[in-house]
């Protein structure tokens, strides 16, 4: 086998709260993340160097990308000399709170690690993954989870309630050291209780879900543009409308396609980037190999 094709979802955070300080200037989180169905799609050929295209992206394809440090990570934690050739088709927004990057860097890890014979356990990718960005474990794991640290423990839930996301992405996206920077000047906090939230899950009650589904960063991450895009959200007929992750990206969570397509078709003469989506219940993987 000499190339692979990964599939790798989209995020959101049905909940996040901050609940303490780390070493090194991280925050402990606890949040209930949730796959979602919008992928990045990531080509990987087998070659002697590292490599890195982004077709049709403004972003940089240096050393620094999420998807070149995985792949650096898997070589030198297999003992490789080769390397890879990848290509990354982007399809979740950036600055978006929907870690699109450790998308890049999940897919990354898991097609190298079939393209190379399997030579790491899945543990192995979760540790190396948890170095290269916070929110890559989860990109790995996939469909519902209790998430808590830095992001780096994992809790596997039940999938959550049938639904749709539709999602919007204003045009400007939040830088997330600058959004947890924010965080950290602000005096008053607000915590989600995203105990309940697992709960919800649990007993695949939405309404429940809806009501419980919250985000520490948005009082302070978010901008008046977030509330208007909640409120509008809220007015096509979501059930509950916020903020995922740092921002900027806010979704609307729906009972059924037909509310949210029409919700979709309406939000989209106002806005460039909206997406239906839902729910995915697996993470990072192979779907072609050649
Ligand atoms: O690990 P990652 O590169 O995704 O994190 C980006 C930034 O988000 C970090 O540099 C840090 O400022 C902030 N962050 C945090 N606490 C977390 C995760 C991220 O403060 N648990």
């Amino acid at each position: 086998m000499d190339k692979v094709t990964v599939l790798a979802p989209a995020k959101l955070n049905l909940s996040l709260d901050i609940v303490g300080l780390l070493p090194g200037g991280y925050h402990a989180l606890d949040m209930v993340m949730q796959a979602v169905t919008l992928y990045e799609k990531i080509e990987l050929e087998k070659s002697r160097e590292i490599t890195l295209e982004l077709p049709g992206s403004p972003l940089k394809a240096d050393e620094k990308n999420t998807a070149w440090q995985a792949a650096r990570r898997f070589l030198e934690a297999a003992g490789i000399r080769g390397g890879a050739r990848i290509t990354v088709h982007k399809a979740i927004p950036a600055q978006a709170g929907m870690a699109g990057g450790s998308a890049d860097a999940a897919a990354v890890l898991v097609g190298l690690n079939r393209l190379y014979g399997g030579p790491l356990s899945f543990c192995r990718l979760l540790e190396l993954g948890a170095q290269v960005g916070a929110d890559v474990p989860f990109s790995l794991m996939g469909g519902t989870c209790r998430v808590q640290g830095k992001g780096d423990i994992l809790k596997a839930l039940p999938p959550c309630p049938d639904c749709r996301f539709v999602i919007v992405m204003p045009e400007e996206g939040v830088s997330t050291p600058a959004a947890f920077a924010r965080y950290d000047r602000m005096p008053a906090a607000y915590h989600p209780d995203v105990e309940a939230l697992e709960e919800a899950v649990r007993k695949k009650d939405l309404s429940a879900l809806c009501g419980a589904a919250g985000n520490a960063l948005q009082p302070c991450s978010g901008t008046e543009e977030t509330e208007h895009i909640c409120r509008r959200l809220r007015q096509e007929g979501a059930i509950t409308a916020l903020m995922t992750g740092s921002g900027a990206a806010v979704f609307g969570i729906f009972a059924d396609e037909a509310g949210a397509e029409q919700a979709r078709r309406t939000l989209q003469g106002e806005y460039r980037q909206v997406y239906l989506t839902a729910p995915d219940t697996f993470g990072a993987r192979v779907t072609e190999e050649a």
